[in-house]
C-alpha cells in the first residue's frame, strides 16, 4: 500500500501518520523528519536546510527527490510506505510519476488557515520518535514529557508565528496545486482520493481516514 498524506502545515499529517502506518505496517516517510535529522546531525545538507526551514521556505526539489528515491529503495519499503509532507511541489509529484511510483491512495486533511496558527503554536514534539502533542487538543499525560519514554518535549524552531504564516503562504503557492493534480486523475491507475475534514477531533479524523482506507 502506497499512501500520500496531503495537507497544510499543522493539518495533522504527522498525527494521523502514526495510525495509518500502524494499521498497514508500512514505514512513514516524512521529508520534514528526514531534514530535521540532518539538521541535528549537522551534515552539510542539515546546515543548508536549517536556514530554509527556519524561514518557512522549501528545500530544493532535486535534493528532496534524491533523498526520497534513496529512502524508498530500502527493503522496508518493499510493501509500501506513507508519504508525509512529500510531494510538496508539482516537480516532486512529477518526479515520482517518472520514477514509476504508483500511489494507491491520497488522503487530504483539510484545515482552514485560521485554525493552523493555534495548532502550531500549541504543538510540542518528542524529537527522537516524532510523536506530536498539543497543549490543549492532544496533551501528554504528564505536562512537558513524552507519554512513552518520559523524555522532554520541545517546540519546533519553525513553529513561530511569522514562520507559520510564511509556511502557509508557500503551501498555497506551491503545494495546493497537488489537490487538483491527484484529485482530478481518473482511469484505472488513478489513486483513490480521500478528503477528510481535519477540523474534527483527532479521534474522529482517525476513524474517517481508516474507514476510507477500508480498514
Ligand atoms: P514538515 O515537517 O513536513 O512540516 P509541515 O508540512 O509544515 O507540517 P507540520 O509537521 O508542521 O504539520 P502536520 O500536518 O504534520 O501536523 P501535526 O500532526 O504535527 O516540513 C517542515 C519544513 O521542512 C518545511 O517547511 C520545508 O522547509 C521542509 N520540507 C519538508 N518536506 C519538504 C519537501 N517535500 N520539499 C521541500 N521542503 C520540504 O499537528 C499539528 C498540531 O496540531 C499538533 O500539536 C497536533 O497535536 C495538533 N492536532 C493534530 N490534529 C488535530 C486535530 N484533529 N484537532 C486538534 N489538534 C490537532
Ligand atoms: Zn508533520
Amino acid at each position: 500500500m502506497k499512501i500520500l498524506l496531503l495537507g497544510a502545515p499543522g493539518a495533522g499529517k504527522g498525527t494521523q501518520a502514526q495510525y495509518i502506518t500502524a494499521a498497514f505496517n508500512i514505514p512513514q516517510i516524512s521529508t520534514g523528519d528526514m531534514l530535521r535529522a540532518a539538521v541535528k546531525a549537522g551534515t552539510p545538507l542539515g546546515v543548508e536546510a536549517k536556514k530554509i526551514m527556519d524561514a518557512g521556505g522549501l528545500v530544493r526539489d532535486d535534493i528532496i527527490i534524491g533523498l526520497v528515491k534513496e529512502r524508498i529503495a530500502q527493503p522496508d519499503c518493499a510493501n509500501g510506505f506513507l508519504f508525509d509532507g512529500f510531494p510538496r511541489t508539482l516537480a516532486q509529484a512529477q518526479a515520482m510519476e517518472k520514477a514509476g511510483v504508483h500511489l494507491d491512495a491520497v488522503v487530504e486533511i483539510a484545515v482552514p488557515d485560521e485554525v493552523i496558527i493555534e495548532r502550531l503554536s500549541g504543538r510540542r514534539v518528542h524529537q527522537p520518535s516524532g510523536r506530536t502533542y498539543h497543549l490543549i487538543y492532544n496533551p501528554p499525560r504528564v505536562n512537558g514529557v513524552d507519554d512513552e519514554t518520559g523524555e522532554p518535549l520541545i517546540q519546533r524552531d519553525d513553529d513561530q508565528e511569522e514562520t507559520i504564516k510564511k509556511r502557509l503562504q508557500v503551501y498555497h503557492e506551491q503545494t495546493e496545486v497537488l489537490i487538483d493534480f491527484y484529485g482530478k486523475q481518473d482511469g484505472d491507475n488513478a489513486p483513490d482520493y480521500i478528503r477528510v475534514d481535519g477540523t474534527q477531533p483527532v479521534e474522529a479524523v482517525k476513524t474517517q481516514v481508516l474507514a476510507a482506507l477500508k480498514l
